[in-house]
């Protein structure tokens, strides 16, 4: 399975700093054909940035999406506009949307759907809190968030879907989670996924993300299960994300 690095750069950048940070990022990064790339700038920058990723071995992703195609939705943008300007990945239900937008498992499934429905390749995140780690209810947390997000979803689609697992307190916060931490939740999704799924499950690739660093990162990917990261404020400076998707090289 090609592993996957996405870079989000969340609420960061404006068009101009976008562009400059992809011109800089672009010459920085290896040519290995076991590893792919992908960026997430703002929705703003995202069709200032496609025309320079066009050729390179770099993918656009979108954070968010709206699960209607088109319509009075003020504010809002949809996957058909996302695969128009260029997208291939799109975040949902990153932790932050749950915290600040309170976006639940019934948006986020139908942001899934939406996704796949718009030919583009939907990232879901799940993860616990503190507190829900320290009463010990991490994995149930988790396994409901997947199978109330995932509902709907068909063995046929495994092959455009990825789920990221991001625990809230690892996130921001400089405290990766432990390699067992991972690799335990890790396995606990990909039985999620074979549950769902049956032996198609074993195709999606299923990430880590949370306080990711150019020093923890050969660890990171060295965990049983980890199929690829999400990145989020390492992703901000090209040096450092080169030499997270450098891993291992
Ligand atoms: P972080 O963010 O790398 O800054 O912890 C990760 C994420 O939110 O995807």
């Amino acid at each position: 399975m090609r592993r996957l690095v996405l870079g989000n750069w969340k609420m960061n950048r404006t068009v101009s700093q976008s562009i400059a940070l992809v011109r800089s990022l672009l010459p920085l990064l290896p040519r290995s054909a076991d590893r792919e790339v992908a960026i997430a700038p703002p929705f703003t920058a995202l069709a200032g940035v496609a025309p320079l990723l066009k050729g390179s071995a770099v993918g656009l992703a979108a954070q968010d999406l709206f699960w209607e195609d088109e319509g009075p939705y003020t504010g809002e943008i949809s996957g058909l506009m996302l695969q128009d300007a260029g997208v291939t990945y799109v975040l949902v239900a990153h932790s932050e949307r749950r915290r600040h937008l309170e976006e639940t498992d019934r948006v986020a499934a139908l942001k899934v759907r939406a996704a796949l429905r718009c030919g583009l390749k939907p990232i879901l995140c799940v993860g616990e809190d503190e507190t829900e780690r320290a009463a010990g209810r991490a994995r149930d947390v988790v396994r409901a968030q997947m199978a109330r997000a995932l509902e709907g979803s068909v063995p046929g689609e495994t092959p455009h879907l990825q789920i990221a697992y991001e625990p809230v307190w690892a996130i921001g916060s400089g405290r990766a989670a432990t390699p067992s931490q991972v690799a335990e939740m890790h396995d606990l999704i990909r039985a999620e996924l074979r549950g769902l799924y049956g032996e198609t499950g074993s195709v999606v690739r299923v990430l880590y993300g949370g306080s990711v660093t150019a020093e923890n990162v050969d660890e990171l990917m060295r965990t049983p299960g980890v199929d690829g990261l999400l990145v989020g404020g390492a992703a901000l400076h090209a040096g450092q994300f080169a030499r997270i998707v450098s891993y291992g090289l």
